[in-house]
């Protein structure tokens, strides 16, 4: 492993020279299909990135992987610098991401230990850097997100999950943490429309399409939400349990992705 200055990244020979993106959370920090060829330290006129990026490949695919709460997990939701994790990658020339999201579930259908392909999703954070457009005065202020995820990613996951297990519509509801929350509020949540919360889905998914890059989302369900299907205190026993249960399926579907590319 070399330390290297933010340049583009070589061609790994035999691979798809544009590096996939994965940002990865809380307990998917080391993917174990990704064959790191190189670090690289970036500085972003926004800040520096979580992590160092990691280019390597799987299968044939380049990948530059981040871990969004940092090599140590010492960034807390509410303190990650999205817009220069979103930048670095997108200097490195990533066009395309997946992003990967551990989220409480508040529908029966998505119990702990499953994979969600989110299409929707609410913005309940506040007091985020949630936009590029003060930083680039060249960039479209008012952005669609009338499909908030890509449409050609998702579909490209949805192909890769072979087992058809993942549910495929579902709305992430985004809340600022680093609490979790009441068992009112999940209840708001779920009549707002919510199936999955987490705390990390945004501003991720709005600075991507500022930034013009495909994005899609792989939640991970940890937990059932607060009081949601009888649920008592949520505790870390709890959700590292569900990580391991859930890690299986997620590499399958990672390496599935990998291999069809
Ligand atoms: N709430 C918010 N974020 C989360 C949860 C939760 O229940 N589980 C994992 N991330």
């Amino acid at each position: 492993m070399s330390t290297d200055t933010p340049t583009q990244p070589e061609q790994t020979e035999g691979s798809d020279s544009t590096p996939l993106g994965i940002i990865a959370g809380t307990g998917f920090q080391n993917l174990t299909g990704l064959a790191v060829d190189s670090r690289h330290e970036i500085e972003t006129l926004v800040g520096r990135p979580s992590s160092p990026l990691l280019l390597g490949h799987w299968h044939n695919q380049a990948v530059l992987f981040l871990n969004r709460h940092g090599e140590l997990h010492t960034r807390p939701p509410h303190r990650i610098n999205y817009r220069a994790n979103l930048l670095a990658l997108q200097t490195m020339g990533v066009r395309q991401i997946i992003a990967i999201n551990s989220v409480g579930s508040m529908h029966e259908c998505m119990p702990p230990g499953t994979l969600v392909l989110p299409d929707d999703l609410i913005d309940y954070t506040s007091g985020r850097e949630h936009t590029f457009v003060d930083a680039m005065s060249s960039l479209e202020a008012h952005v669609d997100m009338s499909e908030p995820y890509s449409r050609l990613l998702r579909q490209r996951l949805i192909a890769a999950d072979r087992s058809g297990q993942a549910t495929t519509q579902a709305v992430y509801g985004a809340t600022n943490g680093p609490r979790l929350e009441t068992p009112a509020e999940i209840r708001r949540l779920r009549r707002d429309g919510c199936d999955l919360v987490g705390m990390t889905g945004m501003p991720e998914a709005a600075l991507a399409r500022e930034l013009g890059l495909e994005y899609a989302c792989i939640a991970v369900v940890v937990n059932w939400a607060a009081g949601f299907n009888g649920s008592s205190a949520i505790s870390l026993d709890e959700i590292r349990q569900h990580i391991q249960d859930a890690e299986q399926a997620l590499l399958v579907l990672v390496d599935q992705l990998m291999k069809d590319n």
